[in-house]
């Protein structure tokens, strides 16, 4: 296992590229079982997350080469349709080949994903919603299985805007009879890029990016040659990184047009943010400004930056309030925060930073995805040398974070142990 050594307090300087987003390759992978061809997914960022699901397909029978952020992929003869618990315990996203098995081969056997480190994360609106499309489902020994004659379009209101639930609707519509109409669908630009994959694969999708999705089925898709949008997320936590070392960092290619959010807050915390076209310079020179947060669905503020602005709220001069409202368990960053001097009390569903002059590096456990790069933005921005144990999660999501990272004259070493 590796771990990260990063002596803080120390300026950043230059510019960082963004890769392209883990969230929405995900569900574009999956989607390629939909196509009768051979696809070409470009902008594709190498990540333990992304080997995940390229070993999913595999094992059911994909074809596919990746080098150079580019997948080749030939998923039209699957010979298994099932999903082993023993990769779908090890990314939850694994369930986003649900949509796609059971509209094209009427037959899918996926692991239930369980839990993970930020909630409980049901999956019951995916369910549902392949049940009002006439699919039968049995959950047996762990395992959704679902068998159709053939599903039918219907009217799906979701009772929360599930992102990856969304995306299964919309996957397994593309190939359904009649249309379907999906309600208080997700907004996420994800949502859009995967929406955007699959017309071009000849599917008739529109409404992607608003509350409502009509989908017409087809009778099949073919491959494509699709770009992968850049990552949203990752572009905020180089944000949050200039700020907190009050560094002038220039992020390119970054998806500014879906990042309002993110970017209103970090200046309201003090930092200049200067935009041409899609890259961000951000600088900062003054103090960080205490800021409230709540995260919300798209176009709220994501819950995939609350880890990161507590961290570099930690430093700012006065209290912010920070309120979770998508996972139930997305403060386990905090405890490991307070071990490097952060002063931040859990009220519920909110987080109480209380602003300190310095933070200290201390040995730290990284506990997830967002929760990780939390505390590498605490040990950029600490007195000494912090120890980050358990990277493995940062390595699910971020890529290169630690090349791109001494690019910008940050002091982090990966150690293996
Ligand atoms: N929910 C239900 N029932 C369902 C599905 C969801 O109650 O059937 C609830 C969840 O428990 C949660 C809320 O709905 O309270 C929203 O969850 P959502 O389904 O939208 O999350 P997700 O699709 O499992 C995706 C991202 C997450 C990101 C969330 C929220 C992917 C692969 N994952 O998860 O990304 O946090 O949306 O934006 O797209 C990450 O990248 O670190 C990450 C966790």
């Amino acid at each position: 296992m590796d771990k990260f050594v990063i002596e803080g307090s120390k300026n950043l300087h230059g510019n960082v590229e963004i890769s392209g987003s883990k969230n929405a390759a995900l569900p574009i992978i999956a989607a390629t079982c939909l196509c009768d061809g051979p696809c070409v997914i470009n902008n594709v960022p190498n990540l333990a997350d992304i080997n995940t699901m390229l070993k999913l397909v595999e094992n059911m029978g994909c074809n596919y080469s990746f080098a150079n952020n580019s997948i080749h992929i030939d998923c039209s003869k699957l010979k298994s349709t099932k999903a082993e618990y023993d990769l779908v315990r090890k990314m939850r996203a694994s369930i986003l080949v649900l949509g796609p098995l059971i509209t094209k081969y009427l037959n899918a056997i996926v692991s239930l994903p369980g839990g993970c480190a930020i909630g409980v994360r049901p999956v019951n609106l995916h369910i549902d919603a392949l049940k009002a499309m006439g699919a039968s489902v049995n959950i047996e020994k762990g395992y959704i299985h679902a068998t159709a004659k053939k599903l039918k379009g219907t009217e799906i209101y979701l009772d929360t805007p599930t992102v990856t639930g969304t995306e299964n609707i919309i996957m397994a519509a593309t190939l359904a009879e009649d249309k379907t109409t999906i309600y208080n669908a997700a907004k996420e630009p994800e949502v859009v890029d995967l929406a955007n994959f699959l017309n071009k694969c000849g599917a008739k999708i529109s409404g992607a990016g608003s509350s409502t999705i009509e989908i017409i089925g087809v009778a099949k898709l073919t491959g494509c040659e699709y770009e992968v949008m850049p990552d949203r997320i990752e572009a905020g936590t180089f944000m949050c990184i200039a700020h907190a070392t009050h560094s002038t960092l220039t992020i390119k290619n970054a998806p500014i047009y879906c990042m309002h959010a993110i970017i209103d807050k970090i200046k309201e915390a003090g930092a200049d943010v200067q935009i041409k076209d899609n890259d961000c310079t951000v600088i900062s020179h003054s103090n960080i400004l205490p800021v409230n947060i709540k995260t919300f669905a798209y176009p709220g503020f994501p819950t995939d930056m609350q880890a990161q602005f507590t961290a570099m709220l930690t430093l700012a001069q006065g209290t912010s309030i920070i309120e979770e409202t998508i996972f139930e368990n997305r403060f386990q960053h905090v405890a490991e925060l307070n071990r490097m001097g952060a002063n931040i009390v859990i009220s519920g569903n909110k987080a109480i930073v209380n602003g300190v002059k310095k933070i200290y590096g201390a040995q730290v456990m990284a506990t997830d995805l967002r929760a990780s790069a939390s505390l590498v933005i605490a040990a950029l921005a600490a007195e000494n040398t912090t120890e980050i144990l358990r990277i493995y999660h940062l390595d699910r999501g971020y890529e290169f974070l630690d090349k791109k990272l001494q690019a910008l004259g940050a002091r982090i070493k990966r150690v293996s142990q």
